[in-house]
């Protein structure tokens, strides 16, 4: 993968479009791998940061930035799993030792994780719908990104997503919410085709 990309400079012209048979390829036959199946090696440094800068791209109505990322990496995803496991034992009392183990390691699945985070302000003119909108994008780029640099990813929320003491502990504020965590490595197997929407049943014309 081409390195070092220069970032656009304010003003900068830009193509319009930009036919790219390999795009339409790969968002055609694009595909979530669950995390489960994420191994290493993951994104490093220079090429999450590309993908980071990828994502924050996405469509934002008068410029909100309603959205920002928190990276696990290394240790910090086993830093995190105490977090859940104190969480889920908070929820979940009697659960056996084995399910709190497996809450503990969920992050430990790939060999990075980025909470997406949305961020609303409620007092901008921008309706908090479109602001949510944005964070949806956000992750939806970020997967196309990853997928683009060579690396399988998967969008996951789960139970520690809307867990407060979870929120809390990530340092949420209150016009925050996680739009998602991006999952991201190497696929241990290729992903199979799922069911998709018949498109004469969600297509029509006015
Ligand atoms: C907001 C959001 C949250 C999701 N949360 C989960 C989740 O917690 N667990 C899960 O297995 N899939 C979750 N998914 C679905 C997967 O990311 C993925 O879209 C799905 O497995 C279908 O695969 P595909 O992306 O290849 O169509 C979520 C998707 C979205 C948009």
């Amino acid at each position: 993968m081409e390195k070092n990309l220069r970032a656009p400079k304010l003003g900068d012209p830009l193509p319009a479009s930009r036919a790219s048979a390999e795009a339409v390829e790969l968002l055609r036959l694009r595909r979530s791998t669950p995390a489960d199946f994420l191994t290493n090696p993951g994104p490093d440094e220079q090429t999450l940061a590309s993908i980071l800068t990828i994502a924050a791209r996405a469509p934002d109505h008068r410029r909100v930035t309603p959205f920002r990322f928190v990276i696990f990496e290394g240790d910090a995803r086993r830093r995190f799993g105490d977090v859940l496991r104190e969480a889920f034992i908070a929820r979940e009392p009697d659960a056996d030792k084995k399910r709190v183990a497996c809450e503990q390691r969920r992050f430990l699945r790939a060999p990075v994780v980025v909470a997406v985070v949305s961020k609303v302000d409620r007092n901008h003119r921008t309706p908090e719908w479109e602001q949510v909108l944005t964070a949806g994008a956000v992750c939806q780029n970020m997967l196309i990104a990853a997928s683009a640099s060579g690396f399988a990813a998967q969008w996951i929320t789960e139970w520690y997503a809307y867990d407060v003491r979870v929120l809390v502990a990530l340092g949420l504020e209150e016009s925050e919410r996680i739009a998602g965590y991006i999952y991201m490595g190497s696929a241990k197997e290729a992903p199979k085709e799922r069911a998709r929407p018949m498109m004469d049943q969600i297509v029509t014309r006015f």
